[in-house]
C-alpha cells in the first residue's frame, strides 16, 4: 500500500480531477461524459446519493471483513473493473495495468470487446478474476471463437451487453470532438501537446488498436477498424441470440444492462446466472431510470438464486454500502478505474484498489457492519 498516495489523492474525485488535466481534451470529454443532455448522468448520482443506511453502534470490537464469492469464486473485495472499452485512448496500457492490479488484489478484471488488448494477453495476467464483456457479434462465427478464446485464456464469466442497440448521440464528445482515431487537426496536436505525460506514454506504446478483433478483419488502419466495429458488433438483441450464447460458453453468464423486471425474469429463465443492472453509465439513453433506482426491483423479481451485479455512477465505498444494501451481491466501477489509471498511470490499478478497499471498510465501521451480509439490515 502506497500510504503518500493515500493522503495525496484520498479519493475517486481527487483522481478525476487529477486526470483530467493530465489527458487531452477529447480524451476527457471521451470518458467522462454521459449521453444526450446528461440528466442519466447526474440521475446516476442523485440517486445514489439519496440513499441512505442506519448505523447500529453497539457491536463492540469487530473489523469488517470485505470478502465475498460469487459463482462458487472467492473475492477479497465486493467490487471489481467494468468493461471499457477503447481505454488506449485515455491511456495505454489500461488493460494490463488493471488486470495486474486485479488479479494481485483477487477482484474481478471485465475486458471489454472493444478493449485495445486481446484475451490471450490479459486472461492470465487477471489471474482467474478475468470476465469478458460481449458485445454480440453479427457474425456467430466471430461469436463462437470470441467464446473460446475467452475459455482458453481463463475467463470464467461473461456478460452480454444488451443496451446498445444502436449508437448512441452523446452529445459532449461531439462538441469536442471526440473520433476515432483522433482527427489529425491543428486542434488535436496542440491538445496532445499540452499534455505531454499522455503524449510520451502514447508515443511509446503507439496509437490504441482493437487488438482482440485484429483477427477478424482486414483492416490497416483505426479508421477502418472503427467501421468495422460499427458494422459488425452490437446492435438489437433477442432471446434466440441470448440461448446461443447460453449453449456454447459453458461458464458462468450474465446480461449487462438490464432495467426492467419483466426482462430481468425472463433472462433467468432463459437460463441467465446473472443479471448486471447498468444503464451503461448513463452513456447510451438520456431517459433512462438512474440504475440504483432499478435495482430493488430486479433483486425481488428474479429472487436469491439469481446473481445480482450493480454499476452506473458508483464513486465510492459507500456507493458501494448503498448498492449492496439495495439487493447487488456484487459491484463494478467503470469511470472510477479508468481516472485512477489516466491520473497516475502504473500506480493507478493499486491506488485506486486500496481507496476503495479503505473507503468500504471505514463505511462498514460506521455502519456497525462486520460483514456485507449485513448491509441489508441497515437501509434505512
Ligand atoms: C463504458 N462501458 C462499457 N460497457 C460495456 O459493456 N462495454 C464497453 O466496451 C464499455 N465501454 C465503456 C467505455 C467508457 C469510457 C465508459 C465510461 C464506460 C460501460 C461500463 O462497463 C459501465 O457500465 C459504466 O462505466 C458504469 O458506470 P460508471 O462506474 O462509469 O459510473
Amino acid at each position: 500500500m502506497n500510504k503518500d498516495l493515500l493522503q495525496k489523492y484520498p479519493s475517486v474525485a481527487d483522481l478525476a480531477r487529477l486526470a483530467s488535466k493530465r489527458i487531452p481534451f477529447f480524451a476527457w470529454e471521451y470518458l467522462s461524459s454521459g449521453t444526450g443532455s446528461e440528466h442519466a448522468l447526474q440521475r446516476n448520482l442523485d440517486a445514489l446519493a439519496a440513499v441512505t443506511l442506519t448505523p447500529r453502534f453497539m457491536r463492540g470490537e469487530f473489523e469488517p471483513d470485505l470478502r465475498t464469492s460469487l459463482f462458487g469464486v472467492d473475492y477479497n473485495l465486493p467490487f471489481g473493473v467494468a468493461p471499457l472499452g477503447l481505454t488506449g485512448l485515455m491511456w495505454p496500457r489500461t488493460e494490463i495495468i488493471l488486470a495486474e492490479a486485479a488479479g494481485r488484489h483477487r477482484i474481478p478484471f471485465s475486458l471489454s470487446t472493444v478493449a485495445t488488448e486481446t484475451p490471450e494477453t490479459i486472461g492470465p495476467l487477471a489471474n482467474g478474476m478475468g470476465w469478458f464483456q460481449l458485445y454480440p457479434p453479427r457474425k456467430p462465427e466471430i461469436r463462437r471463437d470470441l467464446l473460446k478464446r475467452a475459455a482458453d485464456s481463463g475467463f470464467t464469466t461473461v456478460m452480454v451487453t444488451a443496451d446498445v442497440p444502436a449508437p448512441s448521440q452523446r452529445e459532449r464528445q461531439r462538441r469536442a470532438e471526440v473520433s476515432v482515431p483522433p482527427r489529425r487537426t491543428l486542434k488535436t496536436y496542440w491538445r496532445a501537446a499540452i499534455r505531454p505525460t499522455w503524449s510520451l506514454a502514447t508515443l511509446r506504446h503507439g496509437e490504441p488498436r482493437f487488438r482482440m478483433l485484429e483477427k477478424y478483419s482486414s483492416a490497416s488502419d483505426m479508421a477502418q477498424a472503427s467501421l468495422f466495429v460499427s458494422q459488425n458488433l452490437g446492435g438489437t438483441l433477442d432471446w434466440d441470440y441470448l440461448e446461443a450464447v447460453r449453449e456454447e460458453w459453458p461458464g458462468k453468464l450474465m446480461v449487462k444492462g438490464v432495467l426492467n423486471e419483466e426482462e430481468a425474469r425472463e433472462c433467468v429463465r432463459r437460463g441467465m446466472d446473472g443479471i448486471v443492472v447498468s444503464n451503461h453509465g448513463a452513456r447510451q439513453f438520456d431517459g433512462a431510470p438512474a440504475s440504483i433506482d432499478a435495482l430493488p426491483g430486479i433483486a425481488a423479481a428474479v429472487g436469491k438464486d439469481t446473481t445480482i451485479v450493480f454499476d452506473s455512477g458508483v464513486r465510492g465505498g459507500l456507493d458501494i454500502c448503498r448498492a449492496l444494501a439495495l439487493g447487488a451481491d456484487f459491484v463494478l466501477l467503470g469511470r472510477a478505474f479508468m481516472f485512477a489509471v489516466s491520473a497516475l498511470g502504473d500506480a493507478g490499478g493499486e491506488h485506486v484498489i486500496e481507496l476503495l478497499r479503505a473507503d468500504l471498510r471505514s463505511c462498514m465501521a460506521q455502519l456497525g457492519c462486520e460483514t456485507i451480509g449485513e448491509l441489508r439490515e441497515r437501509l434505512a
